[in-house]
């Protein structure tokens, strides 16, 4: 029995066990076996989630682009790593082989290094999907230096607030970026941002669109050039499997965005566990993951657990529907594409167009299809299942977390029998339990519960940069001895998990985190609002929208509202991005609070879900009579 790639569910169940009964044997057999370690662990394991405190491997010293790279040369040097899919369909995709990206990795260490970066630096990287971006990751990972993605549809405020929170000390972007026929000024909005960020000495510039830039001098720097006169043997630091890898930020409960911090071993490990057995991936197969990489799913899913597999990885920098909807067939068929994992809110839009966008292309590569980021429903699941898989192909459904680092309950395919809504059962080393509001474990099936998991898992985020106390708050206190996800979920007759949705104040949109602090702080700043609150309300395509209750200053005429709502929109654009915008916005002359002052969400939520008929129990509200003027105001 292998347990690094499961085959059977009887294999399954048997892995599984014994990843419950003896964790640390499970996974130091994994670790041992699957990847290269320059000195070997004095500990497994050690954690408290009182803390908390969770390391990994601890003693165990590595570099996760060695992992990544190097021990692949001898054997898949020639093999492509990365098959880079431009925007425009017109221009040529690149394959590039594992030697050209060590060789690209290597030089960029070498210029990291030259431009002071140092082991434990932050990095900033703002950049689209274009090979140079998973470049900059590798290079970061390769000299020590931790890397921080900032996702490039996020405005000049939002990337400032982060490089800030992490005291970046570099940025790397590019000229700009090519969104489908729009094309977006990222150096324009990056030199924004450098305004309010003293600590940001350098800025490495790459090219792509070719626009004009301005470029300041001794601070900004065009990549190639430097690129070009590197030398490419770059020695790698030697890291703790405990040391930072990366910062990525996910919005939460305050405005301040909340720095996950992942660590190298576990990590590594993790990752590349989940991604062989998730994907099934062979070796001459090729692997198509469709998020950005300013996301974990691009971290995880399209850059380091298949390169430490040995991967082909596909990256594409357009959109769904650039030049049409038929674009992502037109990939899987040009490229062969046999695992394909996309969010359910691109499968809901694309499942809008005609179906002769699909009927086109040869789609008879595809083996195993997947979906993240939010439940699918099952009109979605049965669209993508019959159209896109034929039937034939699996569809995993990843329930999973920015602060998971991997995924955590799914489907392993041909093994697991799916079943439309369901994330199915956790992976091994996962421990999940549902629990009630009091705390206590929910057993038996057919039941639901707050999705707590139990004993840690090597991925899980190790803190918040710069503020563990939040960790602990925000994650391990709300249940005694539980990492609480945040997520409710349903446990079917047979142990199959269904993943309901938040429990707090955080909407998924489009498969989007999004929390309503930081765009409530956003609306408020407009000088004409009082105070606002956000909740989310079903969408066709984004899954959840946004809406937003205000109370405006003065009331004034339909005329001035529906400029204040422009603006608004506004302000979230600049304070966050576009993805924060809000789809409805209803003003108000006071919002339902309790007696504390805090906002009874719950309410809103109601209203904005036009389930109006039993508002439940408002007898706790300091103002009850304000429900019923928002229920008769809702258009
Ligand atoms: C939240 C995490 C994991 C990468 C992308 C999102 C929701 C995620 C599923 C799924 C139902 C899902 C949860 C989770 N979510 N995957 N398969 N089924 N819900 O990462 O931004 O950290 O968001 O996304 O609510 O808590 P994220």
């Amino acid at each position: 029995m292998s347990s690094y790639h499961i085959k059977h569910l009887e294999e399954y169940f048997q892995v599984y066990r014994k990843s419950i009964t003896d964790p640390e044997s499970f996974w130091e057999e994994i670790a041992e076996e699957h990847f290269l370690w320059r000195k070997r662990w004095d500990k497994v394991l050690e954690w408290d989630f009182s803390k908390p405190d969770i390391k990994w491997f601890q003693g165990a010293k590595l570099n996760i682009s060695e992992n990544c790279l190097d021990r692949h040369l001898r054997t898949k040097g020639e093999k492509t790593a990365i098959i880079f899919e431009p925007n425009d369909p017109e221009e040529e995709a690149r394959h590039i082989t594992y030697n050209e990206l060590h060789d690209r990795v290597c030089r960029f260490g070498n210029v990291l290094k030259k431009q002071g970066i140092e082991r434990g630096d932050r990095v900033c990287i703002y950049m689209p999907m274009i090979p140079d971006l998973a470049v900059a990751l590798l290079a970061c990972a390769r000299i020590g230096a931790v890397h921080s993605v900032v996702f490039a549809g996020f405005s000049a405020i939002a990337l400032a607030t982060r490089i800030n929170d992490s005291d970046c000390k570099m940025v790397i972007t590019s000229d700009g970026s090519y969104r489908g026929a729009k094309t977006l000024d990222l150096k324009a909005i990056v030199d924004d941002s450098l305004e309010d960020c003293p600590g940001v000495k350098t800025v490495l510039v790459a090219k792509r669109t070719h626009n004009e830039v301005s470029m300041k001098e001794g601070r900004d720097f065009w990549l190639q050039p430097l690129l070009d006169d590197a030398n490419q043997s770059c020695s790698m630091e030697i890291m703790d499997a405990e040391d930072p890898l990366f910062i990525l930020y996910t919005s939460g409960s305050t405005g301040m965005p909340k720095g996950m911090v992942h660590t190298s071993g576990g990590y590594m490990v993790y990752t590349a566990y989940t991604f062989k057995n998730i994907f099934q991936y062979c070796d001459e197969d090729v692997y198509w993951c469709t998020a950005d990489i300013g996301w974990i799913t691009g971290h995880s899913y399209i850059l380091y657990g298949p390169l430490a597999n040995g991967a082909t990885t596909l990256m594409f920098e357009g959109v769904p529907n650039y030049p049409d909807y038929g674009r992502f067939w037109k990939i899987v068929e040009k490229h062969k594409v046999n695992q394909f994992y996309t969010a359910p809110t691109v499968i809901r839009s694309l499942a809008k167009q005609n179906l002769d966008y699909i009927e086109k292309y040869d789609l008879s590569s595809l083996k195993v299809l997947g979906s993240v980021g939010e439940p699918i429903n099952e009109e979605a699941w049965h669209w993508y299942n019959d159209n896109i898989g034929k039937k034939k192909s699996p569809i995993v459904d990843t329930w999973w977390q920015t602060e998971t680092g991997g995924i955590m309950i799914s489907p392993i395919p041909f093994t697991t029998p799916t079943k439309p809504t369901y994330a199915t059962l956790p992976l091994p080393g996962i421990q999940p339990v549902l629990l009630d509001k009091e705390g206590d474990e929910i057993t038996g099936n057919q039941v639901n519960g707050n999705l707590c998991i139990k004993f840690p898992w090597p991925s899980i985020a190790r803190t918040i940069w710069g503020n563990h106390e939040r960790f602990r708050d925000t994650y391990f206190s709300a249940f005694k001895n539980q990492y609480f996800t945040g997520d409710g979920a349903f446990r079917d007759e047979v142990g199959y998990y269904r993943i309901i949705g938040r429990v707090d104040d955080v909407i998924i949109v489009s498969g989007h985190n999004m929390g309503t602090a930081p765009i409530e702080d956003a609306i408020n700043e407009h000088p004409a609002v009082v105070e606002s609150a956000i909740v989310g309300f079903p969408h066709d395509i984004k899954g959840n929208a946004l809406y937003g209750f205000v109370i405006l200053k003065e009331t004034g005429e339909s005329r001035v509202h529906d400029n204040v709502r422009k603006e608004i929109n506004q302000i979230i654009t600049e304070h966050i991005g576009p993805i924060a915008k809000l789809d409805k916005i209803q003003f108000t002359s006071g919002l339902p609070k309790t007696r504390s002052g805090k906002i009874m969400r719950r309410i809103l939520r109601k209203i904005a879900n036009h389930e109006m008929d039993d508002m439940g129990d408002t007898s706790t509200l300091l103002n009850p009579e304000v429900v019923q003027e928002i229920i008769d105001n809702v258009k």
